[in-house]
């Protein structure tokens, strides 16, 4: 069994990453620091694989001990989902945010090559692309112009693998644009549990159902959008795993780097996931038009055509079952 490294594998991400590795016969080994998880993933993973899983707890800037586990395991690939992800803290912390994604990323490379590991993943955003463009958004599109310190470290760790490729023939590097990643495993056993107070949209909604937050606000209602409000291309987080597991199997990491856009192509406005959310958990939210939030686009989706033609892989799951699955962890 090929051993893949996930960095940041306690995460949101990464947790379910791992599942679908192990489904295709791979050998996940979760690298984490539990700055935004728990440790609980790890016992709640073997339940969901019946497997033993790997596990270290690690700061991947501590180049130290990263080398340390290159040397005590082989390894494959590494799936690289450790960072800080809150645009709002971002703007609070920008210092926080370029030391531990930039510093996290650079510290990686550089024990990969000392340990002779050149296949990369790296959780990109598509919140690199430059936002004045016309849908859907391909991997060609123009990119940059971004607004907040987290957007930037996912742009300038993109252009950092852009220049390693062309220095040292080796890296396989493969940029995975994750559109909006939403709802879990069916098991309901792993979820995004973040640690702070949640800014994305799915995560407030679940705070709103569980009562432990008393409205949701919706920012804006006047976009040119279908209902006036925000259109975004949800991706339901296996559909996502399986997309990682899609450049690595087969051989598919080959030398050079590639990017891949990872969503639906359709997009789903906020009254659209509420109304689906209420269809089918059965709970009502109760939310409130508020001014647009800073920053915020009308319209965000993609195209994955790439993606389904190179890779051979296409998302099964809608917004329909996304909330289903979801249901499972209220
Ligand atoms: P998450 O916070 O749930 O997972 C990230 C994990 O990385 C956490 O478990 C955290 O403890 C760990 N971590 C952070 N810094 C670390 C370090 N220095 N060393 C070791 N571990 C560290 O976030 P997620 O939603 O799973 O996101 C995973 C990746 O995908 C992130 O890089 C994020 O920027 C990117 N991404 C996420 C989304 C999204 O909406 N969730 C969208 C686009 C891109
Ligand atoms: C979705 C829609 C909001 C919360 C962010 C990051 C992006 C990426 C994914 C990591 C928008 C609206 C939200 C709320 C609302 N992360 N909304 N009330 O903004 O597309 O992307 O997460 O890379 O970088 O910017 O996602 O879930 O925050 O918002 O009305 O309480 O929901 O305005 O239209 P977004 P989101």
């Amino acid at each position: 069994m090929k051993n893949v490294f996930i960095t940041g594998g306690a995460g949101y991400i990464g947790s379910h990453c791992a599942i679908s590795l192990f489904k295709n016969g791979y050998n996940p080994i979760i690298l984490d620091n539990f700055s935004n998880s728990r440790s609980s993933v790890i016992k709640n993973l073997e339940i969901i694989t019946d497997k033993k899983i790997t596990f270290y707890d690690v700061d991947i800037r501590d180049k130290k001990k990263l080398i340390s586990i290159f040397k005590k395991i082989s390894c494959y690939a590494v799936i690289h989902c450790a960072g800080l992800k809150s645009v709002a803290e971002s703007i609070r912390r920008p210092i926080d945010y370029f030391d531990n994604n930039i510093g996290s990323t650079l510290s990686l490379l550089e024990c990969m090559r000392k340990s002779n590991v050149f296949k990369l993943i790296f959780s990109s955003s598509a919140t690199v692309y430059d936002n004045n463009q016309l849908l859907p958004l391909k991997e060609t599109n123009k990119t940059g112009n971004i607004k907040n310190p987290y957007g930037n470290t996912k742009y300038i760790i993109e252009r950092i693998l852009m220049d390693l490729v062309k220095s040292d023939y080796r890296w396989s590097i493969r940029i995975a644009r994750y559109f909006n990643p939403i709802s879990n495993h069916s098991s309901g056993l792993i979820k995004e549990n973040p640690k702070g107070i949640p800014n994305n949209l799915i995560p407030c909604i679940i705070k709103v159902a569980q009562k432990k937050l008393p409205i949701l606000k919706v920012f804006g209602k006047n976009y040119k959008t279908k209902d006036g409000t925000g259109v975004r291309d949800y991706i339901h987080v296996m559909d996502l795993a399986d997309g990682h597991v899609a450049m690595i199997k087969n051989n598919r990491l080959k030398k050079g780097l590639k990017i891949y856009n990872f969503g639906t192509g359709k997009g789903s406005s906020v009254l659209e996931v509420i109304r689906s959310f209420e269809k089918h958990t059965g709970i009502l939210i109760s939310f409130k038009f508020t001014k647009r939030r800073t920053g915020d686009v009308a319209e965000s989706f993609c195209s994955a055509n790439k993606a389904i033609k190179e890779l051979n892989w296409k998302y099964r799951y809608d917004l329909k079952q996304a909330m289903i699955d979801i249901k499972k962890i209220l």
